[in-house]
């Protein structure tokens, strides 16, 4: 691009015969290298960058056998992000599968037991074991997986993401 920019705007092609007209060149190509230097900061300001991160959670894998409904204890939270792509939390509301990918711009979440709740590493965003946002930058609830109990088991369905702009009663579902 630099040269690009260079070759468009900025043409040497006689000598430089004197110390101003040498001052005068270096500027017009200091100019230039710091237009392209601004192009390029401004095509990476961090925006529209949802998709390419959270790269190491497994995503769009199908339907998902999560094992049988009564083995998910009301408190449990089961991180499966790493071969499911998803944060299984069993709360008062029922059974959630969680996106563990930042709503602020993509990061992978990670559990943490000790805080209860999944921390972003990038900007600091903290959301609940439902996936509310505790903390910001972002105020978007995490992204879910469709779930189905089926015949006493628990089916995660990884290509059905939802995203949520707050927490919904029909974000759940019921084990009993
Ligand atoms: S990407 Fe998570 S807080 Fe910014």
């Amino acid at each position: 691009m630099i040269d690009s920019v260079l070759s468009d705007e900025v043409q040497i092609s006689e000598p430089i015969n004197s110390r101003r007209e040498f001052l005068k060149r270096s500027g017009l190509v200091l100019g230039a290298l710091t237009l392209s230097a601004g192009l390029v900061l401004a095509n990476d300001d961090g925006e529209g960058e949802d998709e390419g991160r959270g790269g190491n959670v497994a995503a769009g894998k199908g339907v998902i056998d999560l094992g049988a409904g009564s083995s998910f204890k009301v408190g449990s939270v089961l991180d499966r992000s790493k071969d499911v792509g998803a944060v299984i939390s069993s709360s008062a509301n029922g059974l959630i599968a969680l996106v563990p990918i930042c709503t602020h711009q993509g990061c992978t979440t990670g559990w943490n037991a000790a805080t209860q709740s999944l921390n972003c590493p990038c900007h600091g965003a903290q959301f609940s074991t439902t996936g509310e946002v505790l903390r910001g930058p972002t105020r978007t609830p995490l992204a879910r997986y469709a779930l189905q109990l089926k015949n006493g088991h628990v089916l995660v369905d990884t290509n059905t993401l939802i995203k949520r702009s707050k927490i919904q009663a029909s974000d759940f579902i019921k084990l009993k």
